[in-house]
């Protein structure tokens, strides 16, 4: 045999005995009577990590804006399978609200297992116009609120040795046109985050956090926010949110959805300088 066929022959074989040997550590039974904090459930893939809690039996809390479109989550999620599942409309813009929240689920839930913090303010997928007031604004929705949920949950969730899930971007891990706000927003939460995680491990702390990190996904405000400007396809967002519930599930530090987009990480880290000229070839932009 040549050598070329011995490398791939000896590659086969690892790859067989790891997929033999591999356990997977998802345990569904574990979200059974599980209690779930969940932002951003009214649509796209906070809806979807609904309906997969609810089928996993847990009690849910359920928040956003509006509260008619809660109502009918909440109703599908108990035809699925939810133990106990209650909402709270809440505008996350309002810094009094993420303390609301929290204490409203405390007192449905007795306490809290999961934190799983996914809701984002209106995106706007554009070249930046100067609006700075528009960027303050977004970072009280995708970032401050994220933080003041955090603080208000901990306690809690040291108690029940839970989890924190918190839902990102890759325009959180790699800058992309169009997104300067948001962008700026999704790369403080992975400092913020990834940052909580070294103290909480130093304190011997109980609490674990997911961070998860999407491509583009075919919820409906992505796929008008980008319709016409990227050429890449979106992954579905049931699965999306199936990741990140079993991503949490795990207590794993980062979850990449899809799973490629962790090489895609890595490689930009470590690609040339013309790394830019390549990800601004997936935009469409032409000049005014
Ligand atoms: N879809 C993608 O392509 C994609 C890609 C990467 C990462 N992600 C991340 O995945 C998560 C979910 O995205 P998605 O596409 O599912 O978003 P989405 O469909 O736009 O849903 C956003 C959710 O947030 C709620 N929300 C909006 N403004 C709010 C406010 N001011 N206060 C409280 N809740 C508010 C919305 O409900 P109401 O309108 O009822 O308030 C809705 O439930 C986000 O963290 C996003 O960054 C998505």
């Amino acid at each position: 045999m040549k050598p070329v066929g011995k490398v791939l022959y000896a590659t086969g074989i690892v790859a067989g005995l790891v997929v033999f040997f591999w356990e997977d550590p998802f345990i569904p039974e574990s979200l059974s009577g599980a209690r779930v904090l969940l932002t951003g459930a009214s649509a796209g893939i906070g809806e979807q990590m609904a309906y997969h809690y609810a089928r996993f039996g847990a009690e849910i809390v359920l928040t956003a804006r509006r509260e008619a479109v809660l109502q009918k989550v909440m109703e599908k999620c108990l035809t699925l399978g939810a133990k106990k599942v209650f909402y709270i409309p809440a505008d996350m813009s309002f810094p009094s609200e993420p303390e609301k929240v929290v204490q409203f689920a405390l007192q449905k839930l007795g306490g809290l297992d999961y934190l799983v913090l996914n809701h984002i303010g209106r995106t706007r997928f554009q070249m930046w116009t100067g609006d700075v007031e528009y960027t303050r604004w977004l970072m009280q929705v995708n970032f401050f609120s994220y933080v003041e949920l955090t603080t208000a949950a901990l306690p809690t969730l040291e108690q029940s040795r839970g989890s924190l899930v918190v839902v990102s971007s890759v325009a959180g891990k790699i800058p992309t046109p169009f997104t300067t706000s948001y962008s700026a927003t999704k790369f403080a939460l992975d400092g913020f985050f990834s940052s909580l995680r070294h103290e909480l491990t130093m304190q011997k702390s109980n609490v674990s956090i997911t961070l998860c990190i999407l491509g583009l996904i075919d919820t409906e405000a992505a796929l008008e926010n980008t319709r016409g400007k990227v050429h890449l396809r979106a992954a579905p967002a049931a699965e999306a949110a199936l990741a990140i519930v079993r991503g949490g599930a795990t207590r794993a530090h980062e979850v990449f959805y899809p799973w490629w987009l962790h090489q895609v990480c890595c490689l930009w880290v470590l690609s040339p300088s013309n790394r830019g000229q390549v990800l601004r070839s997936y935009y469409n932009y032409s000049s005014p």
